[in-house]
């Protein structure tokens, strides 16, 4: 697909990318800021057109569906989950979990169910009726996760998931992604600047310019993984000298 954004400048941010992701692969996506990660990520979301170009999801192309059936599409299928959150301030922890089945007109004894097991996963039970003021970033987050995961969707959508969480909290809901694409076969699409949260990937997309730059696979050891992660990332211009001596734990 191709994405031009047009206006005053019209800029090419995707150039005749071509990916293809597998049900059940987690998969992250690095490259300079500006390379045209977020807009990979909206346009596979249903968020924003490609200019040209199709996605196909499930082999269901979404932009050939009407717009109710779209939004229903984009609920039952996608999660998604935001480098700030994007939790309702009013809202309480567990009301900003149910939000997508209250907007489904779902029973509530289902909604508390529901909620209840998700709660439990990700340690969230003792802070359900707090408010997004009262609670820590890596809760949030968690919070955030729980929403994007309620409706059991086929893929979550990250944009920079852990981008605003210190390095416990981040590993937190690396872990916690982890095991949901293990255990649920849910397929995840991670944007990150970060090669510690990449190393946790099947996958690593590195995008340039809006283009195809490189990919790796994990292999048996994510040390290993990591150090090829960043050989990458140098290629790739920036600075990762003072990453190249972190160890994993
Ligand atoms: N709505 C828009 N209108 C015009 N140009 C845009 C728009 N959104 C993004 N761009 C441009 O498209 C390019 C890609 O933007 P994008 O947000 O996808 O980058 P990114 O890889 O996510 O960067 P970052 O790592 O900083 O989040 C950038 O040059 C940006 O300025
Ligand atoms: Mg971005």
């Amino acid at each position: 697909m191709t994405k031009v954004y047009e206006g005053k400048v019209a800029h090419l941010a995707i150039n005749q990318l071509s990916l293809e992701v597998e049900k059940g692969e987690f998969i992250a996506v690095m490259g300079p800021s500006g390379s045209g990660k977020t807009t990979l990520l909206n346009i596979i979301s249903t968020i924003d057109i490609p200019t040209s170009g199709d996605i196909l999801i499930n082999g269901t192309n979404p932009l050939h569906l009407a717009k109710n059936d779209l939004s229903l599409f984009r609920r039952r299928q996608l999660g998604f989950v935001f480098q700030d959150f994007n939790l309702l301030p009013a809202l309480t922890v567990e009301e900003n979990m149910v939000l997508p089945l209250t907007l489904d007109g779902q029973p509530v004894e289902l909604m508390k169910e529901k909620v209840r097991e998700i709660a439990e996963h990700l340690d969230l039970t003792a802070i359900l009726e707090k408010r997004p003021s009262e609670i820590s970033g890596g809760q949030a987050q968690r919070t955030a996760i729980g929403r994007a995961l309620i409706h059991e969707p086929a893929i979550i959508l990250a944009d920079e998931p852990t981008g605003n969480l210190d390095s416990k909290a981040a590993k937190d809901v690396l872990e916690i992604l982890t095991r949901v694409n293990q255990v649920s076969q849910t397929t995840i699409i991670m944007v990150t600047h970060d090669p510690i949260a990449a190393s946790y990937c099947d996958r690593v997309l590195f995008i340039k310019d809006g283009e195809f730059f490189n990919e790796i696979y994990k292999d048996d050891r994510r040390q290993t993984f990591f150090q090829r992660i960043l050989n990458v990332l140098s290629l790739l211009g920036g600075n990762v000298n003072d990453l190249s001596t972190i160890r994993l734990s």
